[in-house]
């Protein structure tokens, strides 16, 4: 494995040794690296957690110790694959289809029609941009998707573009594969699941139709980094900054709202804590933010 060979002289190798958990100075060492390249603080209650998920990555790698998996990743460059993987390692991506349900019923009964409304006014045009901000394996984008195949009039004329971004490497590599497990789709309605998506011969898994995928497309992307992309009418941001610290929020909101069209809407988890940085916005449920039309 060309990591092996890269970082053989400079790391000890040795055969797999079960290694205890993290010092409380390790743990303080790799919190603030997870900081400086995430904005996650990992607090001193998830020792065992981060334990183990480091210990995945000595495991693949092959490196000795905590240690020296630290300077090992430290001596690397920002964009090495080993970062993605460890990055892939330490975040969680518990994710469903239909997380939420109050949302989507919204999107469902609300947000669709008054487009499609202002579509046949002339008021908007046919079409429609929404970001699912950290979206892990993609539950979120191809929620989104099977409520626009199956509620939106007219989806022929419509040109939508549902975009999917993730910091972990693998939760993309997922997404874009477009397979669900059963408890992924445990909130799918049943009419939705024989429509759109197929199971695979083995049963256990959702492949998602094309009718889904050609809405859908996911790219990795660090959300304390500025997406490159046009702004989006409509942004999901949930179930992420929950470990974030304020003034990490805080980089993350400015690179949202700047991606959020005038009259768009901001879809917030129950846990992300940002009202008072959307205090501009009109708060339309305790979840959902409007940005004014004019600003
Ligand atoms: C719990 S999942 C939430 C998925 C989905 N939004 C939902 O609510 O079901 C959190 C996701 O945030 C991602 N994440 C954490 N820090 C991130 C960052 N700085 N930039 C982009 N994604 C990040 C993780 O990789 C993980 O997939």
């Amino acid at each position: 494995m060309i990591l092996h060979d890269a970082i053989a002289p400079l790391v000890p190798v040795c055969p797999v040794v079960p290694l205890k958990e993290v010092t409380d100075q390790q743990l303080a060492r790799y919190a603030e690296l997870i900081y400086r390249r995430t904005g996650i603080r990992v607090s001193p209650q998830k020792k065992t957690l981060l334990s183990n998920r480091v210990r995945r990555r000595l495991r693949d790698t092959g490196i000795a110790g905590f240690d020296a998996y630290y300077e090992h990743l430290t001596r690397l460059r920002a964009d090495d694959p080993e970062w993605d993987e460890f990055l892939q390692e330490i975040t969680t991506h518990e994710t469903y289809l239909f997380r939420d349900e109050t949302h989507w019923d919204w999107f469902r009964a609300a947000f669709l029609p008054q487009c499609a409304a202002e579509a046949r006014l002339g008021s908007r045009p046919y079409s429609l941009r929404i970001w699912s901000a950290a979206s892990s394996t993609g539950d979120e984008a191809f929620t989104a998707a099977c409520c626009i195949a199956a509620c939106l009039p007219n989806l022929a004329r419509w040109q939508i573009r549902i975009l999917g971004t993730d910091i972990g490497v693998g939760a993309v590599a997922q997404a874009k594969a477009a397979r669900f497990s059963q408890r992924a789709m445990r909130l799918v309605p049943k009419s939705y699941q024989t429509r759109f998506f197929d199971k695979d011969a083995s049963a256990e898994l959702w492949q998602a139709r094309s009718v889904l995928t050609d809405l859908v497309a996911f790219r990795q992307q660090n959300l304390l980094e500025a997406l490159g992309e046009r702004p989006f009418d409509l942004v999901f941001l949930k179930n992420v900054l929950i470990y974030f610290d304020p003034a990490s929020k805080q980089r993350v909101v400015q690179n949202v709202r700047s991606l959020i069209a005038p009259g768009g809407l901001l879809v917030a988890g129950p846990a992300e804590g940002i009202g008072d940085l959307l205090k501009d916005y009109v708060r339309l449920q305790a979840w959902l933010y409007q940005r004014p039309r004019k600003q």
